[in-house]
């Protein structure tokens, strides 16, 4: 059932997302050479328990860090550790929060110091994919037309669609109905009203779209070793234009 937001509901959940979207452009300036994922983490536990939230991740399903912090090959759901950042990587970044009652989701995939073209190309197409299905998060449009603006933006410059996860409804959960997937045929799903929120969120592999999840239980990485990019937004749907919740206004 998909929950539709009052004024006062959209209020709370734009304050949640404000924070996630403080702490990811905080984090942005963090990620250089030499930083390690667990500094990123600790930054970003204290930034969100010192804005009166709380990290919406941590003991979520057992999941034991504030935020995923995914190199490299790994899609999502990498555990910060003391693994340090080298010239040349890719990190993605998801942070969510929850406060007054309410949770905000976000993500965004950072080059480490200079990248090589094809990662540079994997994060704008990737980036580029999320705001078209945000585009396409229109009142009276159905949820597979972001899946379908998305997945086809993706495949036309020859990257993949992960499959294994998708975007979600959100508000008083972290995940509510409907699911976003970032993959299928347009006019499908759910019709789109004004009040719904959406956490939107391609996951997209340079080469195949299949991916492993580690034996630590959380971190899945793509099946054929390529690289992987994450950008997510949570955002509203609207009368008019959607609104994208999870950045600085
Ligand atoms: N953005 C992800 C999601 O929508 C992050 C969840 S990480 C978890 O679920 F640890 F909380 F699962
Ligand atoms: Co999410």
């Amino acid at each position: 059932m998909i929950i539709l937001k009052s004024p006062e509901e959209i209020e709370k959940i734009t304050q949640s997302c404000l924070v996630v979207a403080k702490a990811l452009d905080s984090l942005k300036d963090m990620v250089t050479p030499g930083v390690t994922t667990m500094e990123l983490e600790h930054f970003a536990d204290e930034y969100i328990r010192s804005n009166n939230a709380m990290p919406a991740f941590k003991g979520y399903r057992g999941y034991p860090a504030s935020i995923c912090t995914s190199i490299n090959n790994e899609v999502i759901h990498g555990i910060p550790s003391n693994r340090v950042l080298e010239e040349g990587d890719i990190i993605g970044i998801d942070l969510g929060v929850y406060k007054d009652g309410f949770y905000g989701d976000a993500a965004c995939t950072f080059g480490v110091g200079k990248i090589t073209p094809d990662a540079e190309k994997l994060l704008r197409v990737t980036e580029e994919s999320l705001y078209l299905g945000i585009e396409h998060a229109q009142k009276n449009n159905r949820v597979s037309d972001i899946s379908y603006a998305i997945q086809k933006h993706i495949e036309s410059h020859g990257f993949s669609v992960v499959r294994a996860f998708v975007g979600h409804g959100i508000g008083r959960d972290l995940h509510e109905d409907p699911q976003v997937p970032n993959f299928g045929l347009p006019g499908r799903g759910p019709r789109l009203k004004s009040g719904i929120t959406l956490a939107i969120e391609p996951m997209v592999n340079a080469g195949r779209h299949e991916v492993v999840v580690l034996d630590d239980g959380w971190t899945a990485v793509t099946m054929d070793g390529t690289l992987s990019a994450h950008f997510e937004h949570t955002i509203l749907v609207t009368e008019d234009k959607p609104r994208i919740l999870t950045k600085i206004h």
